[in-house]
């Protein structure tokens, strides 16, 4: 049984101890309830046997970022560390979960850590069971539907920490063209200039494992939103046109 009460008064307890002025750590907290309701709602869909266990994945899973932020001063995994890893490390290794969910069954504590653990990786593990795939697969669709709020209501300069005039001027890799093409998420890689960021973004569309994702990405319009993106670039706009013509194909 999960004790929603105790669990969000927990949170707000644990991010008080940053500073809720820094807008980064603010996307955080308003991303972390963002994914918890999504996670829920796509939990009921999907027929997962505790929607409650996915809503508690969706509150816990970036549970990394604000250490991450404090000790590093950056979000960017690369230079410092997995943030997934990092927060399923202090909630299951140094007894945070404790603090949140100290009833939490053992079965269901080892379903909670493999979704935090595999919600940011570009594929999953493959020896997962049926149960971790679902509830793995929950998490990450609700963190990438929460990725399109978040891109339309922060400056994309912000996001991807480049130039409002390389933004829009600069042209989208053949790479991730390609990427866009087959329909799969970019790897990090291959992103090379500052419009490549949002159009990997936009390709998380195509990694959405359940129907009611895909229903959920086409309400919100943040997709769309993005989607009217105008570079200054000829080339970029006209791709920008191919993508709004293709994206929603499919469905
Ligand atoms: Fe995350």
């Amino acid at each position: 049984m999960i004790d929603r009460e105790r669990i969000t008064r927990t949170f707000d307890e644990y991010v008080s101890a940053y500073d809720a002025e820094d807008p980064k750590i603010r996307l955080k907290i308003e991303h972390t309830y963002a994914v918890a309701a999504l996670c829920e709602k796509i939990a009921v869909s999907a027929g997962a046997p505790d929607p409650e266990l996915a809503w508690l994945s969706g509150m816990l899973h970036d549970i990394g970022r604000f250490e991450q932020i404090r000790r590093y001063h950056t979000f960017i995994d690369s230079i410092s560390v997995d943030h997934a890893a990092f927060g399923a490390d202090l909630l299951f290794r140094e007894g945070l979960l404790e603090r949140f969910a100290p009833d939490l069954s053992a079965s269901d504590a080892a379903l909670l850590e493999c979704a935090i653990r595999a919600h940011s990786a570009y594929r999953l593990p493959s020896d997962l069971n049926e149960t971790e795939v679902m509830y793995c697969n929950i998490l990450r669709d609700a963190d990438k539907l929460d990725i399109f709020r978040v891109d339309c209501v922060t400056p994309m300069e912000d996001i991807f920490n480049v130039t409002r005039e390389e933004l829009r001027s600069s042209a989208v890799s053949e790479e991730v063209r390609a990427c866009f093409r087959e329909r799969h998420a970019v790897l990090r890689g291959l992103k090379k200039t500052a419009v490549d960021f949002c159009v990997s973004h936009l390709c998380l569309l195509f990694e959405l494992v359940y129907p009611v994702s895909r229903k959920i990405a086409r309400e919100q319009g943040f997709v769309d939103k993005l989607l009217s993106f105008s570079s200054d670039n000829p080339e970029t706009r006209a791709w920008y046109a191919y993508m709004r013509d293709h994206i929603w194909e499919c469905e």
